[in-house]
């Protein structure tokens, strides 16, 4: 199975290149399985029921986010509204599972692709980042409900060592643990001895004439002055940088991983 994470979709210019490209790439590695971190879909800040359904809509087969995910209220009631279909839309957007338990989502989505079984799981760091519950012992719970052998992991997290930790951490346990939430794509993609392929960021997908897709005036502004300022998305020199993953249906265990960056 082949599978392309693209990472953070930042603002409109992240969705339209995600649009543009993504049959050209689906076409050209053969992807089986489509998935993409959606935080930033809205203007930047969050994601909201329409703009998960329009990223569903042009293939993408499941959303993680981060902690982003509250910024557009609007999807907590789409968490609800969750029926008791276990593959509508609303179960394929996911938030990072070591959330405080009992909040709307869930982190985990357990699906079929031309018939392979497959798991996604989002996790958060939690190093300079909110206090989430400890993701290395939330995802040994997961992992033991989970029968899929490809397991697709984003861990949503500031520091590039807790990253790395959880690829070390997971290796010959899941397909694939992949880095997202700095937006800066990093050049350490490999696959770690036990079959686990891992990169520490795969990077944003939306626009680099900015600071981490913000206009960069703004954030340079608060640097300066500590004032309070509203972040707007920037426009230029949009990117969308994405992994593929190829790995073993039966085992689950990744051949390669291959650092996709499209302008
Ligand atoms: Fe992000
Ligand atoms: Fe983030």
């Amino acid at each position: 199975m082949r599978i392309l994470f693209i990472g953070d979709i930042f603002g409109r210019p992240g969705r339209t290149i995600v649009k543009d490209r993504l049959p050209g790439l689906v076409k050209d590695h053969s992807i089986d399985l489509i998935i993409a971190n959606g935080e930033n879909s809205a203007a930047g800040f969050g994601i909201t029921p329409p703009l998960a359904e329009e990223l569903f809509d042009l293939g993408i087969d499941v959303i993680t986010t981060g902690n982003h995910v509250w910024d557009k209220r609007e999807i907590i009631e789409y968490f609800e509204s969750a029926d008791g279909n276990p593959h509508s839309p609303a179960k394929r957007l996911l938030r990072p599972a070591n959330y405080a338990s009992g909040l709307p989502g869930w982190g985990v989505y357990e699906g079929k692709k031309n018939d392979v079984a497959y798991a996604v799981i989002n996790l958060q760091g939690r190093v300079f980042m909110v206090a989430n519950d400890d993701p290395f012992r939330v995802v040994d719970e997961l992992l033991k409900n989970i029968k899929a052998k490809i397991v697709f992991v984003d861990i949503h997290a500031e520091a590039t060592s807790e990253k790395v930790s959880m690829g070390w951490y997971l290796d010959g346990r899941v397909t694939a643990v992949v880095g997202t939430h700095t937006h800066i794509p990093t050049a350490d993609e490999r696959v770690l001895p036990g079959g686990t392929a891992h990169i520490t960021d795969v990077g944003m997908t939306g626009p680099y004439d900015s600071v981490i897709g913000v206009k960069k005036e703004l954030v340079i502004a608060r640097f300066l002055n500590n004032m309070p300022a509203r972040f707007e998305a920037a426009s230029g020199d949009v990117r969308l940088c994405a992994v593929v993953v190829d790995c073993n249906e039966i085992t689950g265990h990744a051949h390669s991983i291959e650092r996709v960056i499209v302008r």
